[in-house]
């Protein structure tokens, strides 16, 4: 067995486990993949797999449960995740626990949040927990990851930096990184691109609406970065989470400006 992680997820409401699932697997750099995929897969080349949907009835989707059941009782660590519309989850993780644990499997954790939703009691009043689950909840569920699989995670490269060097004159926070003479990250003023995971498929070219990026030696250039409306559909968007976006609030209030000057695309 590989030192491998998974996500299997099942969300058929709202989207809500979905947003988990993604960010939980952009920083583990892992798959994740919904039940009926992986009841086509292999699961026991994973050392470790999360399991999460959002809570029906009183447990997880009955489909996880169906991928839960076919596993075999080699030693896996998992993990659980959800999201509820109840203030608090309560045993709704019980069922799904105990099943996994009978299979011999090592919980190493377990994450819910409140997702939006509009059913039994939220029908008076027309939905609860609305915008649900935020910013500030994947944010979370990302430290949860972080907190309870630190192997998987993807490093932080500008931990390893020691010398700055910038690939834009005058923007002292852009860089190049490099890793026995092959560059492996170009951090520019909002995109960062991890050149040893970019594969060169060029999606990040075709999703962005401002027309950023330029390939380069069969690698994404964040060329025209200062376009960039901060919009997130190149991260979202790249198969190999070669990509991400940071910035500050100052950034942002320079985006703001920028963009209030432009008049179409
Ligand atoms: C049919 C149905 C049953 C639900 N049952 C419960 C429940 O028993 N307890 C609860 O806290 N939330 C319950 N919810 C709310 C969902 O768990 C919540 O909206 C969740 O975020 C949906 O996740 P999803 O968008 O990933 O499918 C239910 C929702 C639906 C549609």
């Amino acid at each position: 067995m590989e030192n491998k992680c998974l996500i299997v997820y099942e969300s058929i409401y709202n989207g809500n486990t979905e947003k988990l699932a993604r960010v939980m697997a952009h920083k583990l750099g892992c798959r994740f993949i919904r039940t009926k995929k992986a009841l086509t897969e292999d699961l026991s080349q994973y050392k470790t797999i999360g399991f999460g949907s959002g809570i029906y009835f009183g447990s997880h989707h009955p489909d996880i449960f169906e991928v839960a059941e076919k596993l075999d009782h080699s030693a896996q660590d998992v993990f659980l995740f959800s999201s509820r519309g109840a203030p608090i989850l309560g045993k709704y993780h019980q069922p799904l626990k105990n099943l996994l644990v009978g299979k011999g499997k090592k919980v190493v954790g377990e994450f819910s949040v409140r997702g939006y939703d509009e059913t039994g009691p939220w029908v008076i009043i027309g939905g609860g927990n609305c915008g649900k689950p935020d910013e500030k909840d994947l944010k979370e569920a990302v430290k949860f990851v972080q907190r309870r699989l630190p192997q998987y995670c993807v490093p932080d490269y500008y931990k390893k930096i020691g010398k700055k060097s910038p690939i834009r004159e005058g923007f002292i926070n852009t860089y190049r990184l490099f890793e026995d003479n092959k560059e492996v990250l170009l951090k520019g003023d909002f995109v960062t691109i991890n050149h040893s995971l970019c594969n060169g498929c060029g999606k990040c070219l075709k999703v962005c609406p401002l027309k950023v990026f330029e390939l380069n030696d069969n690698k994404a250039v964040p060329q025209k970065e200062l376009d960039c409306t901060l919009c997130r559909l190149c991260e979202i968007n790249c198969v190999k989470r070669a990509i991400s976006l940071h910035y500050n609030w100052r950034d942002t209030i320079k985006v703001a400006i920028r963009h209030g000057k432009k008049v179409s695309l």
